[in-house]
């Protein structure tokens, strides 16, 4: 039975690219698919964290989950760190996957910089606690951005190595050949990489020193307005073809990002746009935004108000989390040899 997983950092400034990448997919996906949806807050802690802010953050993204139209009652919306069996399978996954592996992981050589030695375990260990959250559930689909690509890949492969090395005992105990499913990644769409504002060939991101590179999901509309009006585009006029936007990277994410706004395909959009002015289309792209995101935007700062409530529907989803995460690690235990 097909099952959807997938996570979001509290680590402060949720995006336009976080949304059209991955949570407005998350809501797409409610009607067909059982869906968990997680608020990875184990992983934000692989760079420090402030506690206070990361109390507030982890909040404000299951605000954000909710604001944009996820249920909590007909899926799962939790923080990983409530459900004990994540760390317990990351640690058998860290056992499975090889050093060579997680050594070709380039979000770790980003996030590490320079000064390697001083980056923590854990930001190392990243992908393994990354499939563990994935396949502690057996999810079998997992929307994300692409910038998530190779993590999902390594994910298949830590799936396809513990099925390898643990087929005898899965097929002793009972558990048929593969115990693992490989999860397939859902990328995809006019946004899977939504770039930033001011550099077409930088990714939109939460950490980038310039907030006029991206929009943030509380953004005011005026705020959304001055930042689309001042994004870096290029003086040609918009082609009529999908084909003319190549080697035009500001021209291409400003049409991606209207098209997923807007849930129609590029060349709509340059149908209606081609041979126009920027300005005439980037007002358009102001209106639609401010459109979408303001009452996301408006919904998420009522939610945060209340903290006690968001809190109540983490321990909800955590509570039904738990109860499928032990099922499979209980299986888990009984493949690895460990006594209970
Ligand atoms: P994170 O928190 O960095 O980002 C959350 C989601 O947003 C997507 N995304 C983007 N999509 C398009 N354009 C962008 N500029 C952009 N920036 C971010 C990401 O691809 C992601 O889907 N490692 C994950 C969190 C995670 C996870 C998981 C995801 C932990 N465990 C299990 C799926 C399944 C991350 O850091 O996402």
């Amino acid at each position: 039975k097909p099952l959807v997983f997938s996570g979001v950092q509290p680590t402060g400034n949720l995006h336009l690219g976080n949304y059209l990448g991955a949570i407005q997919r998350f809501v797409a996906l409610q009607d067909s698919h059982d869906c968990l949806y997680c608020v990875v807050d184990m992983h934000a802690i692989t760079v420090w964290q402030d506690p206070a802010d990361l109390k507030r953050q982890i909040r404000e993204v299951t605000a954000a989950f909710i604001a944009s139209g996820i249920d909590p009652t007909k899926h799962i919306v939790f923080n990983q760190s409530q459900v004990s069996g994540h760390a317990e399978l990351a640690w058998v996954f860290n056992c499975v996957a090889r050093l060579g592996w997680l050594n070709r992981m380039t979000q770790f050589k980003e996030k590490a910089g320079k000064d390697r030695e001083a980056a923590s375990v854990g930001l190392y260990a990243y992908p393994s606690l990354m499939a563990a959250d994935i396949l502690l559930y057996r999810a079998t689909h997992v929307p994300v951005g692409e910038d998530q690509k190779q993590h999902l890949e390594l994910t298949r492969d830590i799936a396809q190595k513990f099925n390898n090395d643990f087929g005898t005992s899965i097929a002793a105990n009972g558990l048929g050949e593969a115990f693992f499913p490989l999860p397939e990644p859902l990328i995809g769409g006019p946004a899977a990489r939504v770039m930033s504002l001011r550099d077409g060939a930088k990714k939109m991101s939460k950490s980038d020193p310039s907030d006029l590179s991206r929009i943030n999901l509380t953004d005011e509309a005026d705020l959304i307005a001055s930042k689309i009006r001042k994004a870096k585009t290029d003086p040609e006029p918009l082609p009529s073809e999908a084909e003319g936007l190549k080697g035009r990277p500001e021209a291409e994410n400003l049409v991606g990002i209207y098209a997923a706004l807007g849930a129609v395909p590029k060349e709509d959009v340059l149908t209606q746009f081609g041979g126009g002015q920027f300005s005439t289309f980037k007002a358009a792209l102001v209106d639609l935004a401010v459109a979408k995101l303001g009452p996301i935007g408006a919904e998420m700062q009522r939610l945060v108000a209340e903290p006690d409530h968001i809190d109540a529907i983490l321990r909800d989803g955590a509570a039904r989390a738990r109860v499928l995460a032990e099922a499979t690690m209980a299986n888990v235990r009984d493949i690895v040899g460990f006594v209970r």
